[in-house]
């Protein structure tokens, strides 16, 4: 069996549902959860999913997907814009990582334009709500199989 796909959701991102719906759509982190995770299974792929409001926390995190995972999607929310450290971990893992976003950045304000996370990435994916995720999972199993990575 694989190893599991580590996503990481940073700040603000457990209040999805509610949190400004007009930009980030009224799906909860709990529902991207499941739609990810049954798509995983579809691909025969393990998903360990966790959020959290503390930048170190996302750090340890990372740290621990260099053994355990075999790549990693991340959705930073707004260290994105400033985290060298989330930068400087991803970069330690010598794995695949997809930066995902539920809203288009670059359509936002210019201080979000910037991404520290797209410099340690593989890939990025904006603008598609809840789905982002699924777009970033396929992304990842794709690059994964083309690398015969596992
Ligand atoms: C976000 C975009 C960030 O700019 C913002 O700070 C977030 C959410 C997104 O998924 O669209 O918290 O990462």
């Amino acid at each position: 069996m694989a190893k599991p796909i580590l996503i990481v959701n940073g700040p603000n991102l457990n209040l999805l549902g509610t949190r400004e719906p007009q930009i980030y759509g009224s799906q909860t982190l709990n529902g991207i959860e499941a739609s990810v995770k049954g798509r995983a299974r579809d691909a025969g792929m393990k998903v360990d999913f966790r959020q959290s409001n503390n930048e170190g926390q996302m750090i340890d995190w990372i740290h621990g997907a260099r053994e355990k995972a075999c790549g990693i999607i991340i959705n930073a929310g707004a260290y994105t814009h400033t985290s060298v450290a989330l930068m400087d971990a991803l970069l330690t893992c010598n794995l695949p990582v997809i930066e995902v976003h539920l809203s288009n950045t670059h359509r936002r304000e210019n201080f979000r334009h910037e991404s520290y996370i797209a410099k340690a990435s593989t890939g990025s994916i904006s603008g598609f709500g809840g789905f982002s995720y699924e777009l970033a999972l396929d992304a990842l199993i794709y690059y994964l199989n083309e690398n015969e990575i596992n």
